[in-house]
């Protein structure tokens, strides 16, 4: 059976790129596959949080993991910090990691740009960091949205620069993998790029969210003065809505409002009360139970624990092998 691998940062509630993107995914992944999901919180320090804010985040990662639809009983599902078995294999991969190699990835530039007064070596080396996470378990099968391609690229090319450097197949090749056809990004709302925890207020719809935030979001949401021309191309702004949509609603009801975008009849209006509308029948079932799972402390450490240990279990298996083959055998 193939193992996958798939991994949230703990720096905010669960968006629906996050659902969308990766969490849908492997919540039918578990089904046919042996499942490791983990909260990256190893990760998150990157942007320096508090002590009392990464174990907020933290705990609501994992509530909302299992809010919606992981099963603790067929997947393994732990905090990263548990297991640093995955902290030694970061070292080891960063042995023959190149500086330029890591310079050129899209995320870390983005970040710079992001926050050029934090350009620490952990955003640097974030991509060896989520080979190992992967790695470690020795996963083909990587459920991610289309924004992780890239670092599942230089994945591939840290296994296989092991592999070749020690002269075996140790590690297989991680994919990305999406059950749809391509990997998925949802837009934010904002009218620009995709929807992200990090921003900006009114971006992201979150799975938390009551009803009443939704609607004020999604109608606050950037459009134009609407189409003037018949099958007239849309602006990024009113684009966005419409894959939103696309992902909530109905066949039907998107093909609706794209015919009458292209017939120039469009009501922005009635188009963002049937996304909120849309948006609230997915999220709804999935908050009420994230607010259940919170009152319940007990059951989630115990999860958490359990779910360390059967990650430990793996990772040392895979961790004693690497350390063999490496030559720390004395
Ligand atoms: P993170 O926490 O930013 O996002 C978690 C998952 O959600 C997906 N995602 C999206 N998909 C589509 N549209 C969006 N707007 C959108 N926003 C987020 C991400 O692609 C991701 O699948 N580096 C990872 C965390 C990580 C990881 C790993 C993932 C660490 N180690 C090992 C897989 C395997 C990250 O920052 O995801």
């Amino acid at each position: 059976m193939e193992t996958v691998v798939s991994g949230i940062r703990s720096t905010g509630n669960l968006h629906l790129g996050n659902y969308y993107g990766a969490v849908k995914n492997f919540v039918e992944m578990q089904q046919n596959y042996r499942c490791f999901f983990f909260i990256a919180d190893y990760h998150s320090l990157t942007t320096h949080p508090t002590p009392s804010n990464l174990q907020d985040t933290v705990k609501q990662v994992l509530i909302e993991y299992l809010a919606v639809g992981i099963d603790p009983e067929k997947s393994t599902i732990y905090l990263q910090s548990h297991v640093p078995q995955i902290a030694e294999l970061y070292l080891f991969l960063n042995m023959n990691a190149y500086v330029g190699e890591l310079q050129r990835c899209a995320s870390f530039k983005d970040k710079i740009r992001a926050q050029p007064d934090n350009v620490n070596a952990g955003l640097l080396t974030y991509p060896v960091l989520m080979a190992a996470d992967i790695l470690i378990h020795k996963a083909t099968k990587v459920p991610v949205g289309k924004d992780q391609e890239q670092h599942l690229e230089m994945a591939r090319t840290f296994a296989n620069r092991f592999n070749r450097m020690y002269k075996n197949n140790y590690f297989p090749e991680p994919y990305a993998f999406s059950f749809d056809k391509n990997l998925i990004k949802i837009p934010g709302l904002d009218g620009n790029g995709k929807m992200g925890k990090s921003e900006g207020e009114g971006n992201a719809l979150f799975l938390s969210d009551t009803p009443e935030i939704i609607r004020k979001k999604v109608m606050k949401a950037v459009t134009d003065s609407g189409p003037t021309e018949l099958n007239q191309s849309k602006p990024p702004s009113v684009q966005n809505l419409f894959d939103l949509l696309k992902v909530v609603a109905s066949e039907d009801t998107y093909q609706h409002f794209e015919e009458q975008y292209n017939l120039c009849q469009i009501r922005y209006g009635d188009l963002k009360k049937q996304l909120t509308e849309d948006v609230i029948k997915t999220t709804a079932p999935i908050r009420e139970k994230i607010n259940d799972l919170s009152k319940n402390n007990d059951y989630i450490r115990k999860i958490a624990r359990i779910g360390a240990e059967k990650a430990r279990d793996n990772a040392q298996k895979t961790i004693k092998e690497v350390r063999e083959i490496i030559g720390f055998n004395y």
